[in-house]
């Protein structure tokens, strides 16, 4: 019996999760948003350091568990924003040595598609489309392989950052969702697909001269956005099926949470003959307990670091050196597909 602790810090969220022999036993975050702009990083992260004890405390509570009982604490080491992610290692280091139980680094982005087993999704291509990052991903002999991405910025920043330019705060995309239920009339706008890869930053900048000259309703951008900007993802993520003769989708990733995204990645795999799975919304965004169960994964595979009250610790090894407790850092631009998958 093995029972995790995970912590989510890197961006906008503050969260703790606890997972048992790989049943998710609560998963309590907090999201710090915005009337207007986008995040502030020493915002977010003071926001993470004043509500980090309540959220340890009550994610303790809902799993019915005592702290002694947590075999080790994995945390999000990167990517993201770093005074974020420092607030996570800090808080992670914290409870580690008030409990004497080891860490367990674990990479977000991998974490947000590991959560993906969850839906007994076996060998799938997988879509992981959140704020900073929008990948079409398959797992091949050790590592998560990217077959295409966004050549600029992620879809959840670009909806995020199309909506501050509506007066829309931080996040936007649930709120341009529900404009985009109202919206009537398409309008054309630029269809950017090069090979795999997709580019939104043109997009973007012609949403924003539309927006600029008042000539067209909210709705109906937010409409017409959704239905290009998405096409583009399923025609990749359709083409590395294609490619790849693969027989199942898994969709990832907070942007994962738009239901009109659901129903487009549904109705393509039904033509295609292909198994559709996307995880509960709540394991979609920034959580904690995606964190907590690849942590778990990971501690059973043996990859840990310190914990122990002697002198020498029990430590990982990392491209043939070991890393020590003291030194354990964030790491903020850590790539998806420069992780060593060494658990599978
Ligand atoms: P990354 O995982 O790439 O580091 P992140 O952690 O910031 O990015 P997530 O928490 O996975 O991203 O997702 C947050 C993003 O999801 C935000 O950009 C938010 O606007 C977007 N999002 C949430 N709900 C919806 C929705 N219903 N429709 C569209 N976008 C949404
Ligand atoms: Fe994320």
């Amino acid at each position: 019996m093995t029972i995790v602790l995970g912590i989510e810090s890197t961006a906008h969220t503050f969260g703790v999760g606890i997972v048992k022999n790989g049943k998710i036993l609560s998963n309590v975050k907090n999201m710090y948003s915005t009337q207007n702009g986008g995040i502030i990083p020493s915002d977010a992260a003071k926001h993470h350091r004043e509500i980090s004890d309540k959220i340890y405390f009550e994610s303790l509570n809902q799993a019915k568990i005592k702290e002694e009982e947590i075999d080790a604490i994995a945390f999000s080491q990167g990517p993201g924003l770093s005074p974020c992610l420092l607030e996570g290692l800090k808080f992670a280091k914290q409870i580690s040595e008030k409990l004497k139980k080891p860490i367990v680094p674990v990479n977000h982005c991998i974490a947000h598609l590991e959560i993906g087993k969850i839906t007994k999704a076996k060998e799938p291509i997988m879509l992981y489309a959140s704020g900073a990052n929008t990948q079409i991903i398959a797992y091949e002999s050790g590592k998560y392989r990217i077959f295409g991405e966004t050549l600029d910025i992620g879809v959840g920043n670009f909806i995020d950052n199309f909506a501050r330019e509506m007066g829309i705060g931080f996040p936007g995309g649930p709120k341009i969702q529900e404009f985009a239920k109202e919206g009537k009339n398409y309008i054309e706008l630029p269809y950017v697909v090069k090979g795999m890869d997709i580019s939104l930053s043109g997009i973007l900048t012609n949403l924003k001269q539309k927006i600029q000259s008042k000539k067209y309703s909210k709705e109906d951008l937010a409409y017409s956005m959704q239905e290009t900007v998405f096409a583009m993802l399923i025609e990749t993520a359709e083409r590395a099926l294609a490619h790849t003769g693969k027989k199942e989708l898994l969709l990832g990733g907070g942007v994962a949470c738009n239901s009109r995204l659901q129903e487009m990645c549904k109705k393509m795999c039904e033509q295609r003959n292909v198994k559709f799975f996307v995880p509960s919304r709540d394991l979609l965004t920034d959580n904690g307990a995606m964190i907590a169960f690849l942590g778990e994964i990971m501690f059973r595979y043996g990859i840990k670091i310190g914990g122990s009250l002697r002198k020498k610790e029990p430590n990982m090894v990392e491209n043939g050196k070991e890393i020590f407790l003291g030194k354990l850092d964030i790491k903020p631009r850590q790539r998806t597909d420069e992780v060593e998958v060494k658990w599978k």
